[in-house]
């Protein structure tokens, strides 16, 4: 009796069944055993947000939830909002305004601000802020991801979805 949980869930539109620890945290899960390496980290306790995921279209941080609570769900990591030939609206926004430094927090702040792009994609600058407040960075300050969520906005407006490009 191995005392793992089994869960079956969505990750990145892919069903996968798993045995998982049952006090695993998802961030743990996903960072450590299904290799999601986009799934950081920061705080372990809720404050940071570099750890944040969409479960069933909603940002939520995986440092918080336990790994077999996936069972039944959808989950959606960086990985698979966009790669690094065909990024994501928000990825491509992020590269053109140099919108990263050391990079930790990038993957969870993507994660919410796509989600803003999808949902609320006429917020104003400060609702933006107020919608990415639970995802922290030291580096920045924040104006570039403002930013790119409102280029990103724009474009889809226009009926600009990117074009598949290296971004390297
Ligand atoms: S690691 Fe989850 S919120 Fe900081
Ligand atoms: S880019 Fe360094 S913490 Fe955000």
């Amino acid at each position: 009796m191995s005392g793992k949980v089994r869960a079956r869930f969505k990750l990145n539109g892919e069903d996968v069944t798993a045995e998982m620890e049952p006090n695993q945290t998802l961030c743990d899960y996903l960072h450590d055993v299904a290799e999601k390496t986009g799934v950081k980290k920061g705080c372990d306790t809720g404050e940071c947000g570099a750890c944040t995921v969409l479960m069933d279209d909603k940002p939520v941080t995986s440092c918080l939830v336990l790994a077999p609570q996936v069972d039944g769900r959808e989950v959606v990591t960086v990985e698979g909002l966009g790669t690094k030939s065909r990024p994501s609206p928000v990825q491509w926004a992020f590269v053109e305004l140099d919108a990263v430094q050391c990079g930790y927090c990038i993957p969870g702040m993507i994660v919410t601000l796509s989600w803003i792009l999808e949902h609320a994609p006429q917020a104003s600058d400060s609702e933006v802020r107020r919608l990415m407040s639970g995802n922290l960075c030291r580096c920045t300050g924040y104006l570039q991801q403002v930013e790119a969520v409102r280029r990103a906005a724009k474009r889809a407006a226009a009926g600009g979805a990117p074009e598949p490009h290296d971004i390297y």
